[in-house]
């Protein structure tokens, strides 16, 4: 049984979905958001290249929800998500992995907390202990193919995972939407290894082509308005998602 926020039809009869809406409950969703906003009214320098307010908030609102020991960002670029994680999540550790901390380049500004562990390796490569894993949470904003990175998660025991740009339009990743897109053979393969599968809805509309949700709100909320951003640029849908992967058994 998969739980999901929209319906699916993998043509495959050993699979049951159902359908929830964690987002249905707007007036949570209105405190989250008041609370958000206020927090990134206090964002240490405008993100480029990187995750804005509507996948900020999204990330911030899983994070809050998961409450992991330990997080892992693959994916950090200038340090925007990290600065999300750090000041939603105080207690969790924070583990950081991109190979853009051995490049030469400077950043007017970026956020890189003392607190947080930092690795250039790939995840694939970091030999995590299963004490750690255990209860980690797995942050992919890192343009890899989905599926070797669901694999790796998987093989390290870990089983809360959030991906950004788990998108329609073609890039140059694979996304579990593209795959569902496709109907790719390797859905009923892939979704059996998923418990929660959550897309996060758009804020307010348009809704991005492909995109199977409704907007949370119908016209842009007031704390939101406050707050006098570029909202073409800053709720541009990425597609963020949350999916918390069953236990590896023997077999798989
Ligand atoms: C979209 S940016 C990340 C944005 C960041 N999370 C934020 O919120 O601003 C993508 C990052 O993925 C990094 N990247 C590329 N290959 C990677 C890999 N194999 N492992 C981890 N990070 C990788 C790039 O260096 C880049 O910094």
């Amino acid at each position: 049984m998969v739980k999901a926020n929209f319906s699916l039809n993998l043509n495959d009869e050993s699979f049951t979905w159902q359908v929830v809406d964690p987002f249905s409950d707007r007036a949570a969703m209105e405190q989250h958001l008041n609370d958000f906003c206020q927090l990134y009214a206090q964002r240490p320098f405008d993100n480029t290249g990187g995750i804005l307010f509507g996948s900020a908030f999204a990330y911030y609102y899983f994070l809050k929800k998961i409450h992991p020991k330990t997080l892992i960002e693959s994916g950090i670029w200038r340090g925007f998500s990290t600065w999300i994680a750090d000041s939603a999540l105080p207690n969790t550790n924070l583990m950081c992995l991109d190979p853009v901390l051995m490049m030469p380049l400077q950043f007017e500004a970026e956020y890189r907390p003392a607190r947080a562990g930092y690795s250039t390796q790939d995840f694939s490569c970091m030999n995590f202990y299963s004490e750690l894993t255990e209860q980690a949470c797995v942050f992919f904003d890192d343009h890899q193919n989905v599926m070797p990175r669901l694999e790796q998660a998987m093989n390290y025991g870990i089983k809360d995972v959030i991906l950004d740009d788990n998108q329609y339009e073609p890039t140059y990743h694979e996304s579990i939407t593209h795959l569902i897109k496709q109907n790719h053979p390797v859905l009923p393969l892939l979704f059996s290894h998923i418990e929660d599968y959550y897309l996060f809805p758009p804020l307010v509309p348009p809704v991005a082509e492909g995109c199977p949700l409704q907007p949370i709100w119908d016209t842009v909320p007031e704390c939101l308005q406050a707050l006098h951003l570029n909202l073409d640029d800053e709720l541009r849908y990425t597609w963020m998602t949350y999916l918390r992967l069953k236990p590896k058994t023997l077999l798989d």
